[in-house]
């Protein structure tokens, strides 16, 4: 039986290499998530599922100061994206080989404190441990900070056909929309765990979640 390490591996060895192009058109709200995110000098910030770094290579950019890391299943796409952050000299983000739903702060990235941020951009929905990658996402967030979530939604504001065509490519690359998901935060904002926000984006092609951790 394959792995999480080995299946994600498998899918990228090649697609890797083009990744960032032919995701730039249908990866909506990645930007706007960006945009949106309350960062500061000195803090850790943490993406799940990094892939190829675009976003943390953006982020690093636009805040020199703070210290970006990166976690992913695959040493594949990990590798592409360090060969782009040595191409641009870029010395504030760390890259880790690692699972979402195992990871920890001090053991992954040598860390005497949580994370200040920690999020996800299109990573979420290949993640069939999502409920549990969540738990351990906010064990390694301090009280206050923000867990985001960037992904493909229920496309309910877009013509059947569409939402129809979509789901059907989705999965062949593994990836789908987790009924449960949106849900399970709001169970943990009732619980007193945090606040939530959800923004949908282009017509609920996308949506965009917002969590501050309270306790
Ligand atoms: C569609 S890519 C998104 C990359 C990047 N976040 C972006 O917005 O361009 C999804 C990434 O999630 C990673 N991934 C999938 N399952 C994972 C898991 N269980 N733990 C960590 N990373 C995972 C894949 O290896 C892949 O690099």
């Amino acid at each position: 039986m394959t792995n999480a390490f080995e299946q994600m591996n498998a899918m990228y060895r090649y697609q890797r290499y083009f990744y960032n192009i032919t995701r730039k058109y249908y990866l909506l709200g990645r930007d706007q998530l960006i945009a949106q995110m309350n960062i500061r000098a000195g803090e850790n910030i943490l993406e799940v599922g990094c892939g190829t770094g675009r976003n943390l290579i953006i982020l690093a950019k636009k805040y020199p100061h703070t210290n970006f890391f990166g976690l992913d299943a695959s040493s594949a796409m990990l590798k592409t994206a360090q060969d782009k952050i040595d191409a641009q000299n870029l010395k504030n983000i760390v890259l880790k080989t690692g699972l979402a739903d195992d990871f920890n702060y001090q053991k992954n990235f040598n860390l005497d404190k949580p994370f200040d941020g920690i999020f996800f951009s299109y990573s979420i929905s290949m993640i069939a441990a999502w409920k549990e990658s969540i738990a351990v996402v906010l064990a390694n967030l301090t009280r206050g900070g923000k867990f985001y979530i960037v992904d493909f939604y229920d496309q309910k504001d877009l013509p059947a056909w569409f939402r129809h065509v979509l789901k059907n490519w989705l999965k062949k690359f593994h990836v789908q929309f987790w009924n449960g998901l949106l849900p399970h935060l709001a169970g943990l904002e009732t619980q007193g765990l945090g606040k939530l926000k959800i923004t949908p984006v282009a017509r609920r092609y996308a949506f965009i979640t917002e969590f501050e951790k309270i306790i």
